[in-house]
């Protein structure tokens, strides 16, 4: 069994107590071997929930729900530009894409992103690849990176955060509002396979929605937070989240970090550098 397929099993692990089964009902690995994996550990924890979120770390949207959403989201997702527009901005400026050649995408939506890179900020002989889970988003992307094609290339996958990428093959790891609407194992994974596939001083370039900083942003986030766990769908699976506690110090340098809140909604800008010579654990 591969180390990715190995995860997703151990998410059905149930917790301590009454009724709790020692070893996961897949593999049959025992609770104290589990344990071993601090992602386990949360996985155990959060097992209030029920069945189906259970498997993607609570009330998130499953992969297949994310698909459907953001096919019927379509091409309405450039909308959100009005509070995307100001972090992406920031995110653009500290990541020096001007010197990179090899940039990689999770989750690039219409394409928006890209096609500027493409046209205005990476060098010309860059290249980009992007995977999504969504058939419409996949192919409105295609469509608009169009004049890229020799250079630009977007993947439709089933929504595994393990993506189809060489190790070191990548300068730049980018994902817009992505984080944000993921499991917290896929969340892990996602950095784990950005620091897989970074070279040594590639960036990790994210934004996404987060608590906020005052008052206005707090509360906007708070109502956001509401929504969600009322219904994921509801925000297209979105809820604010806080990424850098996520990057251990071993593995990732930050180098810029800013909240912005345009229209009061808060969102999170984070460029890390990959260590130099840290190893996936
Ligand atoms: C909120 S949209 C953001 C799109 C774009 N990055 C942007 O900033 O406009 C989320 C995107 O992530 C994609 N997505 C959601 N879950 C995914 C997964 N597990 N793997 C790949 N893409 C995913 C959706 O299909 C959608 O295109």
């Amino acid at each position: 069994m591969s180390e990715a397929s190995r995860f997703d099993a151990h998410e059905f692990v149930e917790p301590e107590g009454a009724g709790a089964d020692d070893r996961c009902g897949l593999c049959g690995e025992s609770r104290s071997q589990i344990r071993h994996h601090p992602t386990r550990i949360r996985a155990a924890e959060q097992l209030a929930e029920p069945a189906e979120g259970r498997r993607h770390g609570g009330r998130t949207l499953s992969h297949e729900e994310a698909r459907a959403v953001y096919d019927r989201v379509g091409s309405f997702q450039d909308r959100q530009a009005f509070y995307e527009d100001r972090a992406i901005d920031l995110l653009i400026r500290h990541s020096d894409f001007g010197s990179a050649h090899r940039v990689f995408e999770f989750g690039c939506g219409t394409g928006r992103l890209a096609s500027r890179l493409l046209a205005e900020e990476l060098p010309a002989d860059a290249r980009y690849q992007a995977v999504d889970v969504s058939p419409t988003m996949v192919g409105l992307a295609q469509a608009r990176l169009e004049p890229f094609a020799s250079r630009a290339r977007v993947v439709l996958t089933d929504g595994t955060p393990v993506v189809d990428a060489l190790a070191s093959s990548a300068d730049r790891f980018v994902s817009t509002y992505v984080l944000d609407l993921l499991s917290e194992e896929d969340v892990e994974a996602v950095l784990n396979e950005a620091h897989r596939i970074l070279a040594p001083g590639g960036r990790l370039c994210l934004a996404g929605l987060c608590p906020g900083n005052g008052g206005l942003s707090r509360a906007v986030a708070a109502g956001w937070s509401w929504l969600h766990r009322l219904s994921p769908r509801i925000v297209g699976g979105c809820r604010p989240q806080e990424i850098v506690p996520r990057l251990s110090e071993a593995r990732w340098r930050v180098l810029h970090h800013e909240v912005v809140t345009p229209f009061g909604v808060p969102s999170e800008v984070v460029v890390a550098e990959r260590a130099r010579g840290a190893q996936v654990p």
